[in-house]
């Protein structure tokens, strides 16, 4: 058989963002809107889903364990909720996830509860991922989950088995870590308490408890009692503060830039991006805040602005975890140098995000000198050239939104998993003024 030719970006320099936007919906919620209404008694509602592969993989997912969700239809999603204990198994005892981190760690956590076996897979990034983070923590619970020698994926989870709660520190800020705890906690006999390092991203918990579950934070801990039940609501999605983000930096960096972006997410465990880039000189506006189902929603403002370097707070890397490729080529675009540490996280995402950023960022003829947690930019001009994406969808569209400050025409390959958080992406920016082609290479 032929293989598909690779998507690639083509990128012709200059122009401005100008306009009114709404970026698809914010991907960690797609994820657990579907989980946790699949495992509700009643209807769950969402309207805004994530139609990207990601969200999908999950979506495609429950529907293999028996649950009924009519759509995506315009982003709405109507989940016929099973129960705590109404999941099936998947006619072959397998779940493929593509490309999801989040939809492979999360559901580990979900199906070391349930009282059958499933086999987890996924693309050849995200069996390169490290899942012991995940196992060993429900190993403890009680869970019986095999993985490679290396503890990556594929994943064997073996069902019935009784889980307690454990109190358990995390080592490393992990939002994924914890959440796959806390759904495991509603299987377990007793408390499941997480303690987190630093704050991560708190989607679960915010749902769990609009869903009507009971939950205690007190600081740094999060914990859970199993045996409970969630009830069927209403979600609306809002739209993803990390898709927000390219246009955030597109417009900081291209003059005469001025967007204006609809109903954003700006949970405070997420927000980091806006603090980073208005340390850096940003000209961002928070308009008419709001709470929509539990979640902090606002429109954004940007116009363009000269941006400086900065030493990145370590307190902030995890609160914009997702963001560093695209502050990194607003790094790239500032006077003087920025510095990055404490993010050796970054290595283990869709791809080594530091060493193929900064690999791009030279072949682009900056000066980014990586190191094992972070990196070095000194911001300067951009040339243009070809720069590989290697498969991870936002480092593809962090260079596609360098073009706008670049000299000359930026080639990016390996575009195609731009799909599973941004649909859509080309033709939205093309339309607010980047020079963007997409085209398939022989
Ligand atoms: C996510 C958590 C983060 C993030 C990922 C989505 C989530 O991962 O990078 O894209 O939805 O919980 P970690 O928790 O591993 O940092």
């Amino acid at each position: 058989m032929k293989p598909i030719a690779e998507l690639r970006y083509r990128v012709h320099p200059g122009g401005c963002l100008q306009g009114k936007l709404r970026v698809p919906g914010d991907k960690s919620i797609s994820h657990r809107a579907v989980m946790l209404g699949s495992l509700a008694t009643g209807v769950t509602r969402v309207s805004g889903f994530l139609e990207g592969e990601d969200s999908l993989a999950t979506l495609h997912a429950f529907r293999r364990m028996g649950v009924s969700i009519q759509g995506p239809e315009a982003g709405r999603l109507e989940i016929a909720g099973v129960g705590m204990h109404g999941l099936e198994a998947p006619a072959d005892g397998c779940l493929d996830l593509g490309n999801s981190g989040t939809s492979m760690r999360l559901l580990c956590g979900l199906l070391a509860g349930q009282r059958f076996d499933t086999r987890l897979s996924g693309d050849s990034s995200l069996c390169k991922r490290p899942m012991g983070r995940v196992t060993l923590p429900l190993s403890q619970m009680g869970a019986f989950i095999e993985t490679t020698p290396e503890g990556t994926a594929p994943l064997c989870i073996r069902g019935g088995r009784p889980l307690h709660g454990i109190r358990y520190e995390l080592p490393v800020a992990s939002a994924q870590v914890k959440s796959s705890l806390l759904l495991a906690g509603l299987y377990a006999q007793g408390e499941t308490c997480v303690v987190e390092p630093v704050p991560t991203r708190d989607h679960t918990e915010r749902m769990l408890e609009g869903f009507g579950y009971p939950l205690r934070r007190a600081g740094a801990k999060i914990s859970v009692v199993g045996g409970g039940e969630l009830t069927g609501r209403s979600i609306d999605v809002p739209a993803d503060i990390s898709s927000s983000a390219f246009f955030l930096v597109g417009a900081s960096i291209a003059r005469g830039s001025d967007l204006y972006l609809e109903h954003v997410g700006i949970n405070p465990t997420r927000d980091g991006v806006i603090t980073i880039l208005r340390l850096m000189g940003a000209d961002i506006t928070v308009l008419n805040p709001r709470s929509v189902g539990g979640e902090p929603v606002a429109d954004l403002r940007v116009r363009a602005a000269p941006l400086h370097g900065v030493v990145i707070p370590a307190d902030l890397v995890p609160l914009a975890i997702d963001e560093f490729p695209a502050i990194f080529v607003a790094a790239a675009c500032a006077k003087g140098e920025t510095q990055l540490t404490g993010a050796e996280e970054l290595r283990v995402k869709e791809s080594d995000r530091i060493q193929v950023m900064a690999d791009g960022l030279r072949v682009l003829g900056i000066d980014a000198r990586p190191a094992p947690d972070g990196m070095i930019i000194r911001g300067g001009r951009l040339s243009g050239g070809r720069v590989s994406s290697q498969g991870d969808h936002r480092v593809a569209m962090a260079f596609a939104i360098a073009g706008l400050a670049a000299a000359e025409e930026i080639e990016i390959e390996e575009c195609d998993n731009v799909n599973t958080s941004f649909p859509g992406f080309a033709t939205l920016a093309q339309g607010l003024g980047l020079a963007i082609r997409e085209w398939r290479s022989e």
